[in-house]
């Protein structure tokens, strides 16, 4: 397939990147640092700003004829008050650029929690949580077919290609987060759902989200 990464450059973007290739896709990889993204090798590359660059440019500067777009675009935790920018605004405009370059699929990462208002004061960034929740809400009803992964805590260890949907273990592999974002593509037991992703015992592939 010719699958367009937007947050190619970030890590579980490049994580996502990898998976892609391994798996013969092409990609074209997408990133606002030149710099980082002229090192991701054997992609096609186009820098873009989801903040500054409205949705004409971006569909003038993308090129036709892509499958499948998955998100892994965010704003630094630290920084909860550009997701406004990014992940609501940023992914919505993505979500029209699907619309207008007929990309009929729209995969995303999000957050575990996110699915719900009740997480919205739990945690101490409460404005990330809202932008994700509403981005959630807004590609569902988008009319394109979606998959939104909600993943805890990234880590950087070994993939264990293994998963849970409950919430045992508040954390989970970011190669394995991109094996499901890469994995949804193909597997229409995620196409159309949205659910939560941590470490478990499970095989990725014969996860049954409701
Ligand atoms: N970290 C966690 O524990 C965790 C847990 C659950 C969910 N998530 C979510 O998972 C996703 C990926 O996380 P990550 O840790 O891989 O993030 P990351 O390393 O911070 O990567 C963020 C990506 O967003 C891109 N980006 C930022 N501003 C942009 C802009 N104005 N225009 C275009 N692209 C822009 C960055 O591009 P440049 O690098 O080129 O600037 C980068 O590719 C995020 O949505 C995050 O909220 C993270």
């Amino acid at each position: 397939m010719n699958v367009l990464v937007v947050g190619a450059t970030g890590r579980n973007g490049m994580a996502v990147v990898k998976q892609l290739q391994d798996q013969g896709h092409h990609v074209v990889a997408t990133g606002h640092n030149p710099a980082k993204l002229a090192n991701i090798p054997s992609v096609e590359r186009v820098v873009i700003d989801l903040v500054n660059e409205d949705v004409s440019t971006l569909v003038k500067k993308l090129p036709q004829n892509i499958d499948a777009l998955i998100f892994t675009a965010g704003a630094s935790q630290a920084r909860p008050q550009d997701a406004v920018w990014i992940d609501l605004d940023g992914a919505v405009k993505m979500m029209d650029v699907a619309r207008q370059l007929d990309i009929p699929q729209f995969i995303m990462e999000s957050a575990a929690g996110a699915g719900s208002r009740s997480t919205f004061d739990v945690y101490d960034i409460p404005l990330y949580y809202v932008t994700k929740y509403y981005a959630e809400r807004i590609l569902k009803s988008s009319g394109l077919t979606y998959t939104i992964v909600r993943p805890a805590i990234l880590t950087d260890q070994a993939p264990t290609r293994t998963a849970s949907l409950a919430n045992n273990v508040p954390q989970i592999s970011r190669t394995d987060v991109a094996e499901v974002l890469v994995d949804a593509l193909m597997n229409d037991n995620f196409k159309n759902k949205a659910f939560d992703l941590f470490a478990g015992t499970t095989p990725l592939q014969l996860l049954e989200p409701k």
